[in-house]
């Protein structure tokens, strides 16, 4: 059976990965920062019978990291999911009423956003780096975002969301340097624009799609050994 780490599992795209891995046969460990609130990812582990395991973890907490990885123990990991992320002070400009703009923004957000969305992704990795590596399947997904590469910025705002998810590619770059001789691919996804609290109720896909979207290319066998930054559908994001 393999085994799945996920991060940000309680709702969303999260969620959604979860209950298509455990569909599949897969043995998930289901991440959140609180357990006790998360019943919809308490109802499918009930439901999984133990095929789904919730377990606490605050990516942007390195003692949180330290405590699920002691629990995890020396269990490999197949596929590594860092999916967890925020986007703050989305419509935030340099103009516009004082107080409200993006310069004004306390750096405990901008430090929030690159903690949740590149730092947080880094530490995980690195943390279970060793247990990838010693799978069969040796994967590692990270959730990017096409708003993340300058060529396809035509709408602008979002200053901290795009700032951090470019960060977030360079480090996944650098780790894939690092861990390609391991046998670890490292995977960017750009996951279409997705109906969760976060896309919002307007977004053009639901994560049923998205997520079966994904795992399609992750679990394809002919996946080449090299990162990529891909869409759901497959389509190279040229970043
Ligand atoms: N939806 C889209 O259209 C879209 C498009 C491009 C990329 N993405 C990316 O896809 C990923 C998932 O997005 P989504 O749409 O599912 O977002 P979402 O509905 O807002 O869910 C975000 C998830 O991340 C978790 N999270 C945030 N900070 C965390 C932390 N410090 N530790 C652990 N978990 C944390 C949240 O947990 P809590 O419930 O505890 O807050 C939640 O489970 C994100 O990385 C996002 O940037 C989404």
């Amino acid at each position: 059976m393999s085994t799945a780490l996920i991060t940000g599992a309680n709702r969303g795209i999260g969620l959604e990965f979860a209950r298509q891995l455990a569909r599949a046969g897969w043995r998930v460990l289901a991440t959140c920062r609180n357990p006790e609130r998360a019943d919809a990812l308490r109802r499918l582990a009930a439901e999984s019978g133990q095929v789904v395991e919730v377990h606490t973890l605050d990516t942007g907490d390195p003692q949180s990291i330290g405590a699920l990885s002691a629990a995890v123990g020396g269990e490999a990991i197949d596929l590594l999911v860092c999916n967890a992320g925020v986007s703050l002070m989305k419509p935030a400009l340099i103009t516009g009423r004082e107080g409200q703009r993006i310069q004004d923004a306390d750096d405990a957000l901008w430090f929030e956003t690159y903690r949740t969305n590149a730092i947080g992704p880094l530490r995980v990795a690195a943390a279970f780096a060793d247990r990838v590596a010693a799978s069969e399947r040796r994967l590692m997904a990270f959730l990017s975002t096409h708003m993340s590469v300058a060529g396809q910025n035509r709408s602008g705002a979002y200053y901290m969301y795009r700032a951090s998810k470019a960060a977030l590619n360079i480090i996944v770059k650098n780790l894939s340097i690092e861990l390609a001789p391991r046998g670890v691919t490292c995977i960017m996804f750009h996951p279409g624009w997705v109906r969760t609290d976060m896309g919002g109720r307007n977004a053009d896909v639901s994560p049923e799609n998205s997520v079966s979207g994904m795992l399609g290319i992750l679990l394809d066998a002919k996946l080449p050994k090299k990162l990529q930054f891909l869409d759901y559908q497959g389509e190279i994001v040229p970043w």
